[in-house]
C-alpha cells in the first residue's frame, strides 16, 4: 500500500487547475445507461472511483472508449449502452463504491429490471438507501432483498409524487434518472439541491429528458419514451477546489485556484472570509492569500446550500491552528470525525461531544505517522502535514486516490515537499 511523506512548513504559491467533479461525473457516466446512443464526456477526472464506475458499466455491457490521445485529451470518454446484457451490479464493486447503487434507477427505467447489491455502510456512517427504494416503489417497482441484493422489477415505471424525508443527493439522482423514462410525471419534494443535481439534470435534458426545478427542493420530471446521446463537459470539483483553498490559507501561501466555480461554494467562502482568509474571487478562479493566523469560526454542516459536509474535515485542520475556539457540528453523517484523533496525534486540541467537535486553536502542529480512514479525512491529514513541523507519514492513501487526481503532483507544483512512496 502506498504512503505519502510530507515535510511541513512550505508556503504554497502559484496556480493549480481544479479537476472535473467526481460527484458530478459518477451519476453522469451512469446516466449513459438510459440511451442506446453514444454519449461523449469531457473533463472526467482520473480517479479510482471513476475507474470503478467504468468497470461496473462495462460489466453490464456498456461500451467504454477513452477518446483522444492519452496525453492531451485527458478525461474524454465515449460510452454506449447499445448492447447491455446484464442488469446486475455485483457486491464487490458496490461495496467499494456506494455510488454504484445509482445504476438501479436507469436499469429499472430503461430495462424494467435490476439486481443491485445493497451498498452496506462505510467508515462515515450506515448510509442506508431506503429513500432510493421508497421512491422507486412509489413509481411502481417491486423490490425484494434477496441474499444481500435488491432485486427490482417494473413493467414500466409510472410517474409519482415522492417526498424525501431527507434531501438525499443519491436518492434525488437515482429517482431523476428513473423518472426520465417513466410513464407520466414525477415530482420529487424535498429534493437535494447540490450543484451536482443541477448538472445531472442538464445532461439528462440534453438527452431529451424533461426535467424542471433541479437545484431547488421540488424537481418535476415528465417521463419520455426514449433518450438520445449527448456530449458534455463536467463541472469542476468544488470539494477539491475548497481543499486547495484551505491548503493555501494554512500555509499562509498565495494560490490561484483555476476553474473553481465560486457560485458552487458560497457557504464555504463566507466561512473562510469570516475566518479572515483573504480571497479574490473571479468568474472561474479564486485566489487565496493566507496572511497570518485564521480566526476561529463555528461551522455546522448542512445540505446544500449549507456548509458542505465534504469540506468539514479540511476546515477542522484550519481551525486547529486558528486563533480561538471553534465548534464544528456534523449534521449529515453520524461518524465523520475520524480524522480528529489523527489530528490530535499531531498536536491539535480537539474534544468530541457526540456530533460536535470543540477545536481549540494551538500554535502549531507537529508531523507524525498517521492513518487515513476515509476520503475527506485523508485529505485533511495531507493538509495537516503541509503545515506541521517536521515529517508526516500517511498510510492507507488508497482512500485519497478515490477522490483527488494526482494530488501530490499538484501540491509539489505549488512548492510543497510531498512525495508518494509506492508500497
Ligand atoms: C453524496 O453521497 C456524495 N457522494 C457524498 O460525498 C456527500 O458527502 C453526500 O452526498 C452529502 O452531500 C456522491 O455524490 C458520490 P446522501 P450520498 O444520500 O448521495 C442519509 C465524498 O466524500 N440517507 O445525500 O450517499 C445518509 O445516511 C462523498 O465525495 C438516508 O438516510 O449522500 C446521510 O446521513 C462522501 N437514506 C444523509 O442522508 C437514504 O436512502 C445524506 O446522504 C439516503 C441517504
Amino acid at each position: 500500500m502506498d504512503k505519502i511523506l510530507i515535510q511541513g512548513g512550505r508556503r504554497l504559491e502559484g496556480e493549480v487547475a481544479v479537476s472535473g467533479s467526481k460527484n458530478a461525473a459518477l451519476p453522469i457516466l451512469i446516466s449513459a445507461l438510459l440511451t442506446a446512443e453514444p454519449c461523449y464526456y469531457q473533463g472526467i477526472p482520473d480517479l479510482v472511483d471513476i475507474h470503478t464506475a467504468l468497470k461496473l458499466l462495462s460489466g453490464l455491457g456498456v461500451r467504454v472508449k477513452k477518446e483522444g490521445d492519452s496525453t492531451v485529451a485527458v478525461g474524454q470518454f465515449m460510452l454506449q449502452a447499445d448492447h447491455v446484457h446484464k442488469l446486475e451490479a455485483p457486491y464487490d464493486l458496490v461495496k467499494t463504491m456506494r455510488a454504484s447503487f445509482l445504476v438501479m434507477g436507469p436499469l429499472l427505467g430503461r430495462f424494467g429490471a435490476a439486481r443491485v447489491s445493497t451498498p452496506g455502510g462505510c467508515a462515515i456512517g450506515t448510509r442506508p438507501v431506503n429513500l432510493h427504494l421508497k421512491g422507486l416503489a412509489e413509481m411502481g417497482a417491486s423490490i425484494d432483498l434477496v441474499h444481500g441484493y435488491m432485486e427490482a422489477k417494473a413493467k414500466r415505471l409510472r410517474g409519482a409524487k415522492i417526498y424525501l424525508d431527507l434531501p438525499s443527493v443519491g436518492a434525488t439522482e437515482n429517482l431523476m434518472m428513473a423518472a426520465s423514462l417513466a410513464e407520466g410525471t414525477t415530482v420529487i419534494e424535498n429534493a437535494a439541491k447540490e450543484p451536482e443535481i443541477e448538472e445531472l439534470a442538464t445532461v439528462l435534458n440534453k438527452m431529451g429528458a424533461k426535467i424542471h426545478g433541479a437545484g431547488s427542493n421540488i424537481v418535476k420530471i415528465e417521463g419520455v419514451d426514449e433518450l438520445h446521446g449527448v456530449s458534455h463537459r463536467v463541472i469542476p470539483d468544488r470539494i477539491e477546489a475548497g481543499s486547495f483553498m484551505v491548503a493555501a490559507a494554512l500555509t499562509r501561501g498565495d494560490v490561484r485556484i483555476l476553474g473553481a466555480r465560486p457560485d458552487h461554494l458560497d457557504a464555504f467562502l463566507l466561512k473562510l472570509k469570516e475566518a479572515g482568509v483573504a480571497l479574490t474571487i473571479g468568474a472561474d478562479e479564486i485566489r487565496v492569500k493566507g496572511d497570518g493566523k485564521a480566526k476561529s469560526v463555528d461551522i455546522t454542516t448542512l445540505p446544500y446550500p449549507g456548509f458542505p459536509t465534504d469540506l468539514q474535515a479540511q476546515m477542522m485542520v484550519l481551525m486547529s491552528v486558528s486563533e480561538g475556539v471553534s465548534v464544528i457540528t456534523e449534521t449529515i453523517f453520524e461518524n465523520r470525525f475520524m480524522h480528529a484523533q489523527e489530528l490530535v496525534r499531531m498536536g491539535a486540541d480537539i474534544r468530541l461531544e457526540g456530533n460536535r467537535a470543540i477545536v481549540k486553536g494551538v500554535d502549531g502542529l507537529s508531523g507524525a505517522p498517521v492513518m487515513a480512514t476515509d476520503l475527506r479525512a485523508s485529505v485533511s491529514l495531507v493538509l495537516a502535514g503541509l503545515v506541521a513541523k517536521g515529517k508526516t507519514e500517511i498510510t492507507r492513501v488508497y482512500h485519497l486516490d478515490r477522490g483527488y487526481e494526482h494530488i501530490e503532483r499538484k501540491l509539489s507544483a505549488l512548492g510543497a515537499d510531498i512525495q508518494r512512496i509506492k508500497g
